[in-house]
Protein backbone atom coordinates (compact mmCIF):
# COMPACT_ATOMS: atom_id res chain seq x y z
CA UNK A 1 0.00 0.00 0.00
CA UNK A 2 1.68 2.97 -1.08
CA UNK A 3 1.68 6.95 1.06
CA UNK A 4 -0.86 8.95 0.22
CA UNK A 5 -0.93 12.30 -1.56
CA UNK A 6 -1.30 15.23 0.00
CA UNK A 7 2.06 17.31 0.74
CA UNK A 8 0.65 20.05 3.14
CA UNK A 9 2.58 22.61 3.64
CA UNK A 10 4.13 22.16 0.11
CA UNK A 11 7.71 21.51 1.56
CA UNK A 12 7.72 18.03 0.40
CA UNK A 13 11.78 17.81 -0.45
CA UNK A 14 11.81 21.41 -1.29
CA UNK A 15 14.07 23.23 -2.81
CA UNK A 16 15.73 24.11 0.31
CA UNK A 17 19.57 25.23 0.12
CA UNK A 18 20.67 23.48 -3.09
CA UNK A 19 20.09 20.07 -1.20
CA UNK A 20 16.78 18.97 -3.12
CA UNK A 21 14.85 20.17 -6.69
CA UNK A 22 16.37 21.67 -9.87
CA UNK A 23 20.08 23.28 -8.01
CA UNK A 24 21.31 19.71 -7.94
CA UNK A 25 20.89 19.23 -12.09
CA UNK A 26 24.01 20.34 -14.21
CA UNK A 27 23.45 23.20 -16.93
CA UNK A 28 23.62 20.55 -19.78
CA UNK A 29 20.52 18.69 -17.82
CA UNK A 30 18.65 21.94 -17.35
CA UNK A 31 19.12 22.92 -20.99
CA UNK A 32 17.55 19.79 -22.13
CA UNK A 33 14.40 20.53 -20.12
CA UNK A 34 11.12 22.78 -20.17
CA UNK A 35 11.29 25.28 -17.24
CA UNK A 36 8.16 23.60 -16.23
CA UNK A 37 9.57 20.48 -15.30
CA UNK A 38 12.80 22.07 -13.74
CA UNK A 39 10.62 23.42 -11.36
CA UNK A 40 8.66 20.12 -10.41
CA UNK A 41 11.80 19.04 -9.55
CA UNK A 42 11.55 17.38 -5.85
CA UNK A 43 14.58 15.05 -5.69
CA UNK A 44 17.33 14.56 -4.22
CA UNK A 45 19.60 13.63 -6.62
CA UNK A 46 20.46 12.96 -10.56
CA UNK A 47 19.67 9.62 -11.14
CA UNK A 48 20.24 9.70 -15.01
CA UNK A 49 24.18 11.15 -14.32
CA UNK A 50 24.39 7.49 -12.66
CA UNK A 51 22.28 4.89 -14.14
CA UNK A 52 24.86 4.57 -17.41
CA UNK A 53 21.99 4.97 -19.86
CA UNK A 54 22.15 3.25 -23.42
CA UNK A 55 20.38 3.84 -26.34
CA UNK A 56 16.99 0.98 -27.12
CA UNK A 57 16.95 0.42 -22.81
CA UNK A 58 13.50 0.42 -21.16
CA UNK A 59 13.35 2.87 -17.93
CA UNK A 60 11.65 2.41 -15.45
CA UNK A 61 11.13 5.87 -12.80
CA UNK A 62 9.41 5.04 -9.89
CA UNK A 63 7.09 7.98 -8.21
CA UNK A 64 7.57 10.22 -11.73
CA UNK A 65 6.56 13.39 -10.27
CA UNK A 66 6.80 16.54 -13.01
CA UNK A 67 8.45 13.97 -15.25
CA UNK A 68 12.10 15.46 -15.28
CA UNK A 69 13.89 12.34 -14.97
CA UNK A 70 11.71 10.18 -17.55
CA UNK A 71 12.50 13.38 -19.82
CA UNK A 72 16.42 13.41 -19.73
CA UNK A 73 15.71 8.95 -19.70
CA UNK A 74 14.03 9.78 -22.87
CA UNK A 75 16.67 11.65 -24.13
CA UNK A 76 19.04 9.18 -23.21
CA UNK A 77 17.49 5.75 -24.27
CA UNK A 78 16.38 7.07 -27.79
CA UNK A 79 14.05 6.42 -30.40
CA UNK A 80 14.50 2.93 -29.53
CA UNK A 81 13.90 3.00 -25.75
CA UNK A 82 11.59 3.43 -23.83
CA UNK A 83 11.06 6.01 -20.59
CA UNK A 84 8.19 4.92 -18.16
CA UNK A 85 7.12 7.07 -15.10
CA UNK A 86 4.81 5.50 -12.53
CA UNK A 87 2.80 7.78 -9.87
CA UNK A 88 0.26 8.12 -7.91
CA UNK A 89 -0.94 11.09 -8.25
CA UNK A 90 -3.40 12.52 -11.32
CA UNK A 91 -2.18 15.89 -11.08
CA UNK A 92 1.68 14.92 -11.31
CA UNK A 93 0.73 12.62 -14.01
CA UNK A 94 -0.52 15.04 -15.97
CA UNK A 95 2.35 17.84 -15.53
CA UNK A 96 4.84 15.05 -16.43
CA UNK A 97 2.63 14.65 -19.82
CA UNK A 98 2.30 18.09 -20.30
CA UNK A 99 6.28 18.41 -19.83
CA UNK A 100 7.54 15.84 -21.75
CA UNK A 101 4.78 16.97 -24.87
CA UNK A 102 6.61 20.08 -24.06
CA UNK A 103 10.31 18.86 -24.42
CA UNK A 104 9.55 16.94 -27.85
CA UNK A 105 10.16 13.70 -26.04
CA UNK A 106 7.66 10.87 -27.62
CA UNK A 107 9.63 7.66 -26.42
CA UNK A 108 7.06 8.02 -23.15
CA UNK A 109 4.58 6.46 -20.94
CA UNK A 110 3.42 7.42 -17.61
CA UNK A 111 1.57 5.07 -15.53
CA UNK A 112 -0.58 5.31 -12.49
CA UNK A 113 -0.04 3.24 -10.17
CA UNK A 114 2.02 2.67 -6.64
CA UNK A 115 5.36 1.19 -6.40
CA UNK A 116 4.37 -1.11 -3.89
CA UNK A 117 2.41 -2.69 -6.63
CA UNK A 118 3.93 -1.37 -9.80
CA UNK A 119 1.47 -2.16 -13.02
CA UNK A 120 4.13 -3.94 -15.22
CA UNK A 121 5.09 -7.60 -15.96
CA UNK A 122 8.12 -9.57 -14.59
CA UNK A 123 10.78 -9.23 -16.21
CA UNK A 124 10.26 -6.32 -18.66
CA UNK A 125 12.73 -3.51 -17.35
CA UNK A 126 16.30 -2.64 -18.37
CA UNK A 127 16.80 -0.38 -15.42
CA UNK A 128 14.65 0.85 -12.70
CA UNK A 129 15.66 4.71 -11.40
CA UNK A 130 14.07 6.87 -8.93
CA UNK A 131 14.89 10.02 -7.10
CA UNK A 132 13.49 10.77 -3.41
CA UNK A 133 10.64 8.41 -3.52
CA UNK A 134 11.73 5.17 -1.78
CA UNK A 135 11.57 7.25 1.61
CA UNK A 136 7.92 8.11 1.33
CA UNK A 137 6.71 4.21 1.03
CA UNK A 138 4.88 3.04 3.32
CA UNK A 139 5.57 -0.46 2.71
CA UNK A 140 9.59 -0.58 1.21
CA UNK A 141 9.72 -4.12 1.73
CA UNK A 142 6.82 -4.58 -1.39
CA UNK A 143 8.00 -1.85 -3.14
CA UNK A 144 11.97 -3.43 -3.40
CA UNK A 145 10.60 -6.81 -4.38
CA UNK A 146 8.29 -5.17 -6.77
CA UNK A 147 11.91 -3.33 -8.06
CA UNK A 148 13.18 -6.83 -8.49
CA UNK A 149 10.00 -8.50 -10.21
CA UNK A 150 9.99 -5.89 -12.71
CA UNK A 151 13.90 -6.04 -13.79
CA UNK A 152 14.96 -8.02 -15.99
CA UNK A 153 17.72 -10.90 -15.07
CA UNK A 154 20.90 -8.69 -15.59
CA UNK A 155 19.22 -5.62 -15.06
CA UNK A 156 20.43 -2.14 -12.66
CA UNK A 157 18.60 0.44 -10.21
CA UNK A 158 20.29 3.75 -10.02
CA UNK A 159 18.29 5.33 -7.19
CA UNK A 160 18.29 8.59 -5.28
CA UNK A 161 16.95 8.70 -1.99
CA UNK A 162 17.59 9.85 1.93
CA UNK A 163 19.43 7.58 3.60
CA UNK A 164 20.36 8.14 7.56
CA UNK A 165 23.58 6.79 9.09
CA UNK A 166 23.61 3.53 10.64
CA UNK A 167 22.42 3.82 14.39
CA UNK A 168 20.37 7.13 13.70
CA UNK A 169 17.25 5.42 14.83
CA UNK A 170 14.03 6.00 13.73
CA UNK A 171 13.06 8.54 16.26
CA UNK A 172 15.79 10.34 16.15
CA UNK A 173 15.49 10.40 11.87
CA UNK A 174 11.79 11.56 12.86
CA UNK A 175 13.51 14.43 15.26
CA UNK A 176 15.07 15.42 11.86
CA UNK A 177 11.95 16.08 9.68
CA UNK A 178 8.77 15.58 8.39
CA UNK A 179 8.37 11.83 6.51
CA UNK A 180 6.64 13.78 4.25
CA UNK A 181 9.78 16.51 3.82
CA UNK A 182 11.41 12.99 2.72
CA UNK A 183 13.67 12.71 5.85
CA UNK A 184 11.69 10.90 9.05
CA UNK A 185 10.94 7.86 6.48
CA UNK A 186 14.60 7.19 5.31
CA UNK A 187 16.09 4.25 5.53
CA UNK A 188 19.79 3.44 7.07
CA UNK A 189 22.20 2.18 5.01
CA UNK A 190 22.36 -0.95 6.25
CA UNK A 191 18.33 -1.30 5.94
CA UNK A 192 18.64 -0.05 2.53
CA UNK A 193 21.24 -2.89 1.83
CA UNK A 194 19.41 -5.89 3.53
CA UNK A 195 16.16 -4.94 1.93
CA UNK A 196 17.91 -5.19 -1.07
CA UNK A 197 19.33 -8.34 -0.62
CA UNK A 198 16.27 -9.63 0.63
CA UNK A 199 14.52 -8.65 -2.29
CA UNK A 200 16.71 -10.62 -4.48
CA UNK A 201 19.45 -7.87 -5.51
CA UNK A 202 23.24 -8.06 -5.50
CA UNK A 203 26.06 -6.03 -5.98
CA UNK A 204 24.29 -3.41 -3.94
CA UNK A 205 25.87 0.12 -2.82
CA UNK A 206 24.48 2.87 -1.25
CA UNK A 207 26.93 6.21 -1.77
CA UNK A 208 26.74 9.28 -0.01
CA UNK A 209 26.40 12.44 -2.09
CA UNK A 210 25.73 15.62 0.59
CA UNK A 211 24.08 15.86 3.89
CA UNK A 212 20.22 17.14 3.94
CA UNK A 213 20.18 16.78 7.84
CA UNK A 214 22.68 16.16 10.51
CA UNK A 215 23.53 12.31 10.28
CA UNK A 216 21.57 12.23 7.28
CA UNK A 217 22.57 12.34 3.35
CA UNK A 218 21.35 12.20 -0.51
CA UNK A 219 22.72 9.09 -1.60
CA UNK A 220 23.38 7.33 -4.57
CA UNK A 221 21.89 3.67 -3.94
CA UNK A 222 22.83 0.61 -7.09
CA UNK A 223 22.18 -2.66 -7.32
CA UNK A 224 21.43 -5.38 -10.41
CA UNK A 225 19.27 -8.17 -10.46
CA UNK A 226 21.16 -11.40 -10.95
CA UNK A 227 22.08 -12.64 -14.92
CA UNK A 228 19.70 -14.96 -15.65
CA UNK A 229 20.87 -18.40 -14.52
CA UNK A 230 22.66 -16.74 -11.51
CA UNK A 231 21.95 -18.31 -8.45
CA UNK A 232 20.85 -15.74 -5.59
CA UNK A 233 19.39 -18.16 -3.43
CA UNK A 234 18.06 -18.18 -0.86
CA UNK A 235 16.84 -15.32 -1.11
CA UNK A 236 15.08 -15.92 -4.50
CA UNK A 237 12.14 -17.68 -5.11
CA UNK A 238 8.64 -16.75 -5.34
CA UNK A 239 7.77 -12.72 -5.27
CA UNK A 240 5.27 -13.30 -2.12
CA UNK A 241 8.52 -14.98 0.18
CA UNK A 242 11.04 -12.37 -1.33
CA UNK A 243 8.40 -9.85 0.03
CA UNK A 244 8.34 -11.02 2.99
CA UNK A 245 12.01 -11.56 3.65
CA UNK A 246 12.35 -7.72 2.66
CA UNK A 247 9.68 -6.81 5.24
CA UNK A 248 11.43 -8.57 7.87
CA UNK A 249 14.47 -6.82 6.93
CA UNK A 250 12.72 -3.44 7.22
CA UNK A 251 11.62 -1.48 9.89
CA UNK A 252 7.63 -1.23 9.89
CA UNK A 253 6.09 2.17 8.91
CA UNK A 254 3.14 3.72 11.51
CA UNK A 255 0.05 3.94 9.73
CA UNK A 256 0.44 7.70 9.91
CA UNK A 257 2.97 8.00 7.85
CA UNK A 258 1.99 10.04 4.59
CA UNK A 259 3.42 9.99 0.91
CA UNK A 260 3.80 13.37 -0.22
CA UNK A 261 3.56 15.86 -3.28
C1 LIG B 1 9.50 13.91 -3.66
S1 LIG B 1 8.49 13.78 -5.06
C2 LIG B 1 9.75 13.33 -6.27
C3 LIG B 1 9.29 13.49 -7.67
C4 LIG B 1 10.33 13.23 -8.74
N1 LIG B 1 10.93 11.92 -8.59
C5 LIG B 1 11.39 14.30 -8.75
O1 LIG B 1 12.57 13.98 -8.58
O2 LIG B 1 11.03 15.46 -8.94
C6 LIG B 1 7.65 12.24 -4.80
C7 LIG B 1 6.76 11.78 -5.92
O3 LIG B 1 6.49 10.41 -5.71
C8 LIG B 1 5.10 10.16 -5.78
N2 LIG B 1 4.86 9.06 -4.82
C9 LIG B 1 5.02 9.07 -3.48
N3 LIG B 1 4.76 7.86 -2.96
C10 LIG B 1 4.42 7.05 -4.01
C11 LIG B 1 4.04 5.69 -4.13
N4 LIG B 1 3.96 4.92 -3.06
N5 LIG B 1 3.75 5.20 -5.36
C12 LIG B 1 3.81 6.00 -6.45
N6 LIG B 1 4.17 7.30 -6.41
C13 LIG B 1 4.48 7.83 -5.21
C14 LIG B 1 4.42 11.46 -5.44
O4 LIG B 1 3.13 11.55 -6.01
C15 LIG B 1 5.41 12.46 -6.04
O5 LIG B 1 5.13 12.75 -7.37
Amino acid sequence: MGGLGGCGGGSCCAEDGGRFGPGLYGDDERAELPAGARRAALGCGVPTEVADLREGEVVLDLGSGGGIDVILSARRVGPTGLALGLDMTDEMLALAQANAREAGVRNVIFLKGVIESIPLPAASVDVVISNCVLNLSTDKGAALAEVARVLRPGGRVAISDVVAEDGLPPAERAARGSYAGCIAGALSTSEYVAGMEAAGLEEISVQPTHEVADGMHAAVVRARKPAAGATAAPRSGPVARRREAAERALPLAPASRRGCC
